[in-house]
């Protein structure tokens, strides 16, 4: 059968997030859309408003008219990483045969932990960060302890140093769950951060795991540093995938990596690890890791348009609401103390994704934007809301105007 010729795509050199209209998201029936009444824009979950790139609907289109459906085989998801890698971040040295397809990140992140930490142990998480970050890690018998960013929301190098030196004595195998680029604040770590958690990690015996999910998702003015490429890091590990930067979390498949001395150990990963993965979800990603780079930057353009807009929008409608200017990602850290509005939970309460307290229930009930809520993400996390601003300049406008007019409405508003 004769390979299908590429689908002429209407948004080629478009930015992909004006390419769908709200009446078209509408009708979506993931997550992000459904689980709030129609009246609601959500910009809560970590989903993108965007079509498909190309490529990568063009390669699931051609396995389904050929009905290749079956089980995944071999390394062209690593290989379409590895000179992704190379090309976008000079990584050259990036070993395919260090390497395996698991699940997800998530599960990739727990399967690694199962390697080379024992029940019970310690891992370090770095709050406010994503929430499944403590779920995950408690459900597979580990221990969180946390190593709070500093006031600037980067990593505390002492507060790490502490938080190490107490998972050392907690247990015989302590891992360090790093998130670069950080969920939900967007900084992108820096190369000399990276290299003193290195230096930190092997004084204290930690094995680190290095959640890059965000990588091809840096805005202009950062750079990604892979932590693999950085010295005192060849015990570590990497979790990637394309799922983030080209909205491909439907199609399960991702990549764990492994440093040169940790090698051996991926090599004990078991062998039905390999069978969660799905082969449409290689197909997606390998194929927007090979084909998808110029939507990549077009989506990338509009990402950086839209976090200057979101900074004229919470000036002008949300003055007492804090924001830093994320360097990656698709999220904002918005910080919503100063608005007086009260938790009903324990703060700092790590939990559901969903759940909502303080200011995201309030704009969730009052201007009808779902956000995601502070409190969820750990110690640092409460009154503050996480926007994701992957959507269309229209809906960021109509959200923001409308967070701003439920602020003033508040009784003793400080906004
Ligand atoms: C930092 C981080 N890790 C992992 C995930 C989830 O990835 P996956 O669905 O591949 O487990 C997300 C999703 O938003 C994330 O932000």
């Amino acid at each position: 059968m004769a390979s299908p010729a590429p689908s002429a795509d209407p948004t080629a050199n478009r930015n992909p997030l004006t390419a769908l209209t709200l009446d078209e998201l509408r009708q979506r029936t993931s997550v992000k859309w459904r689980a709030h009444p129609s009246d609601v824009l959500p910009l809560w979950v970590a989903e993108q408003d965007v079509p498909l790139a190309a490529p990568v609907a063009d390669a699931l289109r051609r396995a389904i008219d050929l009905g290749d459906t079956g089980y995944p085989h071999g390394t062209a998801y690593a290989e379409a990483l590895g000179a992704f890698a190379a090309r976008r971040w000079g990584w050259h040295d990036f070993r395919v045969d260090h390497t395996t397809v698991v699940p997800d990140v998530m599960m990739g992140v727990v399967e690694v932990l199962r390697l080379v930490t024992d029940p019970g142990d310690a891992v370090v998480v770095c709050p406010p960060v994503y929430p499944p970050f403590y779920a995950f890690v408690s459900h597979a018998g580990r221990r969180v302890i946390e190593a709070p960013l500093g006031p600037d929301l980067r990593l505390d190098l002492a507060a790490l140093d502490d938080a190490f030196h107490r998972a050392r004595a907690a247990g015989r195998r302590p891992a360090f769950l790093l998130c670069n680029p950080h969920n939900p604040t967007g900084v992108v770590h820096r190369r000399d951060e990276l290299e003193a958690v290195a230096e930190l990690a092997d004084r204290h015996g930690l094995r680190v795991i290095s959640d890059e999910i965000h990588a091809p998702l840096v805005l202009p003015g950062a750079r990604f540093t892979p932590y693999l490429t950085v010295p005192g890091a060849e015990y570590a590990f990497a979790l990637t995938s394309a799922s983030k930067a080209w909205n491909l979390a439907g199609l399960k498949a991702a990549l764990a990596v492994a440093g040169p001395w940790a090698a051996a150990d991926l090599d004990r990963m078991p062998e039905e690890v390999g069978h969660g993965p799905s082969h449409l979800g290689v197909i997606a990603h390998t194929a927007a890791f090979h084909a998808g780079e110029q939507w990549l930057d077009l989506l990338l353009d509009g990402l950086d348009a839209n976090r200057t807009l979101l900074e004229t929008l919470v000036a002008r409608h949300l003055p007492a609401v804090g924001y830093h200017r994320p360097e990656g990602t698709y999220l904002a850290w918005l910080d919503c103390t100063r608005l007086g509005i009260a938790t009903d939970v324990p703060a700092d309460e790590p939990g559901v994704v969903s759940d909502l307290a303080g200011p995201a229930r309030m704009f969730l009930d009052q201007a009808r934007v779902a956000l995601s809520s502070g409190h969820v993400f750990g110690t640092g996390g409460t009154g503050f809301v996480r926007l994701n601003f992957a959507t269309s300049p229209a809906i960021l406008t109509d959200a923001v105007t409308r967070m701003g007019r439920a602020v003033d409405a508040l009784p003793s508003s400080a906004g």
